[in-house]
């Protein structure tokens, strides 16, 4: 592919093509004929992905939201966790609340358990004993509705070192990796084609080529990119494992901005260790102790 292309060609099963910036537009072409039909595209949301491979979810789009002050809160209640075969747990009574479209910060000693915490969050693994949900609340600050599950299609997990996973040759490829290859009707292609373009618009990743290599893009782009992939699938939970770490001065700058911009449409849960960094977007901060004790710690 062409690097001055200003479209590159998905190739799901009929032709979706993704400008860089702007409109998208997708063709639908025929077997029958030639000709070319454009679809006017709305808006769309996706799932989201939890693995390298396992990251393709569908699920319909939200109603529109009516302003009022309901919010909700993803939710952890006395969870425990022994992983299996072994005698002790790893995480003892965790309880906390985070409001949507806040920053949630855990952070704490190495080996405390805090990876394996967002592991339990993003259905890596299942708590021995507690529960994980999102409860809805009324204007009266009390429970509306009763407890929702949150299923794992619902969270994004951006690891430690996101890079180090990256498996294609093209950035375009990086962040399809995982779509699915079978026909698909074109509300789907549609879905793919906006989650992508609003998310390479969202991390600031428009100026880059979609056909760069994503081993040559900068720490902080490699970076940029992991989230995109996460953010295609638009989820409501965004959980982030160490951000800032092996990235230069810029590079943090960056993704501290990017972040504070997240924040905005989406609930973050960051493991840090960069606190001061981290600081001003922190809306609940707990310390993690040895032994997977979560205690509330203010900024
Ligand atoms: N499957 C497992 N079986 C037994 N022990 C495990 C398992 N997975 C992790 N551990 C142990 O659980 C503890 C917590 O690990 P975890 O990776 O969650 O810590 P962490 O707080 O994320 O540490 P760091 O800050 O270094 O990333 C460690 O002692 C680790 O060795
Ligand atoms: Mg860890």
């Amino acid at each position: 592919m062409s690097l001055s292309l200003s479209y590159l060609t998905i190739d799901i099963s009929s032709v979706i093509k993704v400008p860089c910036a702007g409109i998208i537009q997708i063709h639908e072409v025929t077997s029958s004929s030639s000709s070319i039909t454009t679809t006017t595209t709305t808006s769309s949301k996706l799932s989201s992905p939890l693995h390298r491979f396992k990251r393709f979810y569908i699920r319909k789009p939200k109603a529109l939201k009516v302003v009022s002050s309901e919010y909700s809160c993803f939710e952890v209640k006395g969870v425990n966790y022994r992983p299996p075969g072994t005698q002790h747990n790893l995480l003892n009574d965790v309880n906390f609340s985070l409001h949507e479209k806040s920053l949630g910060l855990i952070f704490g000693r190495s080996g405390s358990g805090k990876t394996t915490l967002l592991q339990l969050l993003a259905g890596l693994s299942k708590p021995t004993s507690g529960s994980i949900y999102i409860q809805r609340y009324g204007e009266d600050g009390n429970p509306n509705q009763s407890p929702e599950d949150l299923p794992p299609e619902r969270v994004g997990i951006v690891f430690q070192f996101p890079e180090r996973y990256f498996l294609a040759d093209t950035v375009l490829e990086e962040v399809t990796f995982g779509w699915p290859r079978q026909r698909g009707g074109i509300q789907l292609k549609e879905q793919l084609a906006l989650g992508l373009q609003r998310a390479i618009n969202s991390v600031g990743l428009n100026g880059i080529s979609l056909d760069e290599d994503p081993h040559a893009l900068s720490g902080g782009y490699k970076r940029r990119l992991a989230l995109a992939i996460q953010l295609v699938q638009t989820p409501d939970l965004l959980i982030l494992d160490e951000p800032l770490a092996g990235l230069d001065w810029k590079a943090r700058a960056d993704v501290v901005k990017l972040l504070k911009n997240l924040k905005k449409e989406l609930t973050l849960l960051v493991v840090s260790h960069d606190l001061k960094e981290l600081s001003s977007l922190v809306d609940q901060s707990w310390r993690m102790e040895m032994g997977g004790f979560l205690k509330k710690e203010p900024m």
